[in-house]
């Protein structure tokens, strides 16, 4: 049976599919793949709300007491990712048919930044945070949040 990290750990991994077909898209010469861009950003989006949703709404109350201080780091992360989420959809939404050069070098550095804040973010949990729930939740509560994850749809 599944665990409650291990399903987070593979959410991840999900995410990271997207972030690496974003940022091969932000970085392709002569310009960035605009429409690539865009499919992989929704895609992102998407998978990080609900991903987001499992981890404040069932893991995270789970395991705050024990450490207050690494989930309300952990908070502030999801909170610079859904920042980073805002001011590239912003940008996306009025980006013109034909994009100016400097729309383009906007466009390369938010997508790069939401890339590292998400990316940091996920290395945090997987360093620090799941390998110490591993360690200190029981089995059973890892699969009755596991299930409770499964359950919670968008
Ligand atoms: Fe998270
Ligand atoms: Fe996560």
């Amino acid at each position: 049976m599944k665990t409650a990290s291990d399903l987070l750990r593979q959410e991840h991994r999900q995410i990271e599919t997207h972030l690496d077909g974003l940022r091969d898209a932000l970085v392709s010469l002569p310009a960035p793949r605009v429409a690539e861009v865009r499919h992989h950003f929704q895609a992102i989006r998407t998978l990080a709300a609900l991903h987001f949703r499992k981890e404040e709404e069932i893991f995270y109350p789970s395991v705050r007491g024990l450490d207050p201080e690494l989930l309300a780091e952990m908070d502030e992360q999801h909170e610079e990712s859904r920042q980073a989420e805002r001011d590239l959809e912003a940008l996306l939404a009025g980006l013109p048919e034909a994009p100016s050069e400097r729309d383009l070098t906007e466009l390369h550095r938010l997508g790069l930044m939401l890339d590292d804040i998400v990316q940091t973010h996920i290395l945090a949990e997987e360093d620090r945070l799941l390998p110490w729930a591993d360690r200190t939740l029981r089995v059973e509560e890892q699969h009755a949040l596991a299930v409770r994850m499964d359950r919670l749809q968008s």
